[in-house]
């Protein structure tokens, strides 16, 4: 426990991230000097099952140095069997997810919902602990959905139950990303914890994007360490700004060389064979999406602004897509068989998994999860699924995924007649004058116009010509 605390202190930590923490993404981070990460949550109970790809998710790369497992559990056999796993697989600690906020996880009593009954999670808490060979730390937001805030209670209980570390996300599970995240109320827990006799480090979490605002967060907080999710996904780089204590704005080449990079880790990775590069390209347009929303943020320019409001949450000034917004463009083919075997680490095409068959697939993050912290991963196109505001953007209906309903722009989910008549529409919209512009210019009386349009009309023919 106090090995995970001394390596916890002064730190800016990956933060799991469905879908985004896949292994080759966290061993870019790694590179970029990343020295914490956490990878993506896995549920325990499918875990202790078997499940291949919640298997494969407890492998670490080779660079990272102190690794974390997520575990998504409310059960304390649950959560000592997953530790255990993790603990054989090489895992330097255990995080217990208490701050996914959407339904398919809170539904059954998971992430955020378990915020709702602050002394049964304490009691959990410290059965896992106690049966745990690996330190356990817990990821918790401000106040579950509907809920009062009430991190500060939840937090004094944690550190009674044990728990080697906890990660303050900022916000309300109900804000999900809407709103900023609340670094005074993380100042409050520090001090709480400080009076009660410190020993167990916090992470702050939420809205940081650049080093100075890290740093910053950091001493007006008093956490040990901070945490960082979208930043770390739209600059890979961060980790090295954090430690250097100054911004690095990679030319163009410079960018497409970290580009590179990923894929190259991908590649090896999932291997460069036809499977292996289905993989690849479920995992890098999403992370280009992100990657593609780095702007030089210089402090001298920004920095002022920074401290009134987190650059994440005035991107629409400082970026011309906002950050929070989930791409549509997401490949939704791949399969949950696809995801499993060779690989590990990732995600990925296990999300496109059927809702309906195994709903605890979706998870937090992304679209939403990336604008709000919508499962995204594991529902195809899980970007614009969930329930968060991005995903309402983007049309997309409650759950998301392939299984989905669409938003009511979507023409899959239409009447067939409405939808025929839609595509009618469309195609005379898009048919070419059935006069031609000769004819046209001629009924006009225009015969200049008309000579024109004819002798045009000439030469496209016999440009066209074979
Ligand atoms: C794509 C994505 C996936 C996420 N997946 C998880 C997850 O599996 N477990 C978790 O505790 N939090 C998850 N989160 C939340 C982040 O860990 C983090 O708490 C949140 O993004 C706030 O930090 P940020 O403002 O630095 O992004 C996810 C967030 C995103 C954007």
């Amino acid at each position: 426990m106090s090995s995970l605390s001394s390596r916890l202190s002064g730190q800016m930590v990956l933060a799991p991230l469905t879908r985004g923490g896949n292994l080759p993404f966290r061993r870019l981070c790694a590179e970029f000097g990343a020295e914490v990460t956490l990878g993506e949550m896995i549920f325990a109970r499918q875990l202790l099952k078997g499940d291949v790809i919640e298997r494969a998710r407890l492998r670490r790369a080779s660079n990272e140095q102190v690794f974390g497992v997520q575990i998504a559990t409310n059960d304390v056999e649950e959560g000592v069997g997953a530790a255990k796993l993790a603990a054989a697989a090489g895992a330097d600690w255990v995080d217990l997810n208490c701050g996914c906020p959407i339904h398919e996880a809170t539904r059954r009593g998971l992430g955020s919902a378990m915020l709702r009954q602050p002394v049964r999670l304490e009691r959990l808490v410290r059965g896992i602990a106690a049966g745990s060979p690996l330190p356990v730390s817990v990821k918790v937001r401000l106040a579950s959905e509907g809920g009062d805030v009430n991190v500060r209670e939840v937090v004094g209980r944690l550190r009674a139950a044990g728990a080697a570390a906890v990660t303050i996300h900022g916000r309300t599970a109900e804000a999900r990303y809407s709103k900023a995240a609340d670094w005074r109320l993380i100042a409050e827990c520090v001090e709480d914890n400080a009076e009660a006799g410190g020993g167990m480090p916090l992470l702050g979490n939420g809205d940081l994007l650049t080093q100075y605002e890290a740093h910053g967060r950091m001493a007006q907080s008093g956490v040990d360490g901070v945490m960082v999710g979208r930043g770390a996904l739209i600059k890979p780089w961060i980790f090295k700004e954090f430690r250097d204590r100054r911004a690095w704005e990679p030319s163009a080449a410079e960018r497409v060389a970290v580009y590179r990079q990923l894929a190259c880790f991908m590649k090896e990775h999932f291997g460069d064979d036809a499977k292996g590069r289905r993989k690849a390209w479920y995992f890098l347009p999403w992370h280009f999406d992100f990657l593609s929303r780095y702007r030089p943020l210089p402090e001298e320019e920004f920095g002022e602004r920074a401290a009134a409001a987190p650059l994440m949450q005035t991107r629409e000034e400082t970026c011309s897509k906002p950050f929070s917004e989930p791409s549509r463009s997401l490949p939704i083919g791949a399969s949950h068989a696809d995801e499993a075997a060779p690989r590990a680490g990732g995600h990925g095409a296990a999300r496109a998994a059927p809702r309906a068959r195994r709903p605890e697939r979706a998870r937090e993050g992304g679209g939403g999860a990336l604008g709000g912290e919508q499962r995204c991963g594991r529902g195809g196109g899980a970007h614009a699924a969930g329930r968060g505001r991005g995903a309402r953007r983007a049309g997309a209906g409650r759950g998301g995924g392939r299984g989905a309903r669409a938003g009511r722009g979507d023409r899959a989910v239409q009447h067939p007649i409405r939808r025929r008549a839609g595509e009618r529409r469309a195609q005379r919209q898009e048919a070419p004058p059935r006069a031609s512009a000769a004819r046209r210019a001629h009924r006009g009386g225009d015969r200049r116009a008309a000579r024109r349009a004819r002798g045009k009309a000439r030469a496209d023919r016999s440009a066209a010509a074979p």
